[in-house]
Order: structure tokens, then sequence, then C-alpha cells
């Protein structure tokens, strides 16, 4: 028993010590010393029908981000228009405006250090053919005007996004209380 609790006390003040400034909780819950960003997250119409939603969030909750919004909608053809409105000349725009309002998408906002420069990595390549196993298109898509999601290509486009779909009283800021603490280095 007392030989259990120096073990516990021993691995208490290493992950306590200077060079992990306390992995196991930090007092500042809430606060993360690094700065964060936000990033729009959209399981598409196709992703939807095939249940993905839930390895979706599982896979971004995996990596260390955080959930501040969220719903499911089935999105009207004005978000659409301004949400593609640089690809309005392109001669896959009339298809890719139709099939993304064929079906509800799941909207998120996710939390992190570098989410929007991750998420893009974690979603792979937006032509399914050239996504590397382990991504999510990668993974889960095998054609380009199917490729199951999106996510924001940058922090100037993600803060456009996320407020051409999300009100500010849907989305939340919400304290870690010490959980999750471990995801950064001190
Ligand atoms: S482009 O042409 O380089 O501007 O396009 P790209 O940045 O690769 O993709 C922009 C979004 O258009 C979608 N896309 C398509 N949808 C349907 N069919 C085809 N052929 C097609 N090509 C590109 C692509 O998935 C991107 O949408 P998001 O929502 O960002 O994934």
């Amino acid at each position: 028993m007392g030989c259990q609790f120096r073990r516990v006390a021993a691995l208490r003040a290493l992950l306590c010590g200077p060079r992990f400034q306390c992995l196991l909780v930090r007092p500042n819950s809430g606060g993360s010393p690094w700065p964060q960003e936000r990033t729009l997250v959209a399981v598409k119409p196709d992703g939807v029908q095939r249940r993905l939603v839930g390895t979706v969030i599982q896979r971004f909750e995996r990596r260390g981000f955080k959930l501040v919004g969220m719903k499911m909608l089935q999105a009207p053809e004005s978000i659409l228009a301004e949400h593609y409105r640089d690809l309005r000349r392109k001669p896959f725009y009339p298809a890719l405006i139709s099939y993304m309002s064929s079906g509800p998408v799941v909207a998120m906002v996710w939390e992190g250090h570098n989410v929007v420069h991750i998420s893009r990595a974690m979603i792979g390549h937006t032509d399914s053919t050239e996504a590397a196993p382990g991504t999510i298109r990668g993974d889960f898509s095998v054609h380009i005007s199917r490729n199951v999601i999106h996510a924001s290509d940058s922090v100037d486009g993600a803060q456009r996004e996320i407020e051409l779909w999300f009100q500010s009283n849907e989305l939340l800021s919400w304290a870690d209380g010490g959980h999750h603490s471990s995801c950064y280095p001190a």
C-alpha cells in the first residue's frame, strides 16, 4: 500500500516537475498559454448519410481540439452561395451547390492551437485520389465531388465562414477544468 502510494507520489512529482509544469491538473483551467484559433469544419451530406459524423468528432477530439459550436442543418442556398462565392465560375459550381444542399450537413467550430492548419492536414487533400491514407478523405472518400468534409483553409477564411454559419450566441467558450492540459507543453 505504502509502496503504491510512493509510486503515485513519484509519478505526480515527475509530471508536475519543472519540465512538464503539471500535466495532471493545470490550476489555470480553461486558459491555455498557447494562442488559440477557431475553424469551421462541416461534415458534408455524403458524410452524414454514411454515418461518419461520430468518426469525425472523435478524430478532432482525440487530436486535442475543443468543440465550441455544432449544429445540423439543411444548408440554405444563400449560405452556400456565400460560402463558395470564389468558385462561382468553376464548371463544377452548380453540381457542388446542388450536392451541398441535397441533405443535412453538420457544421462545427473547433478551437485549439494551430487548429486551422492541423484540420486541413487531418482532412487530407481535396481530391480524394490524392488524399493520403490516415486522413479523413484518404480513409473514407474516393471522389472529389463526395469528399465527406470541409475545413477552412486559412485563419481569415475561418473567421469569415464561422460568422457565416454561426450566430455568436451559438458558440460557447468553456473551461477545460484541467482534464485536457496535457495537450500543451508548459
Ligand atoms: S479550386 O478549383 O482549386 O478552386 O478548388 P479547390 O480549392 O480544390 O476546391 C474548392 C472546393 O470545391 C470543391 N470541389 C468540387 N466539388 C465538386 N466537384 C468537383 N469536381 C470539385 N472540385 C472541387 C472542393 O471539395 C472544395 O470544397 P470544400 O468544401 O472546401 O471541400
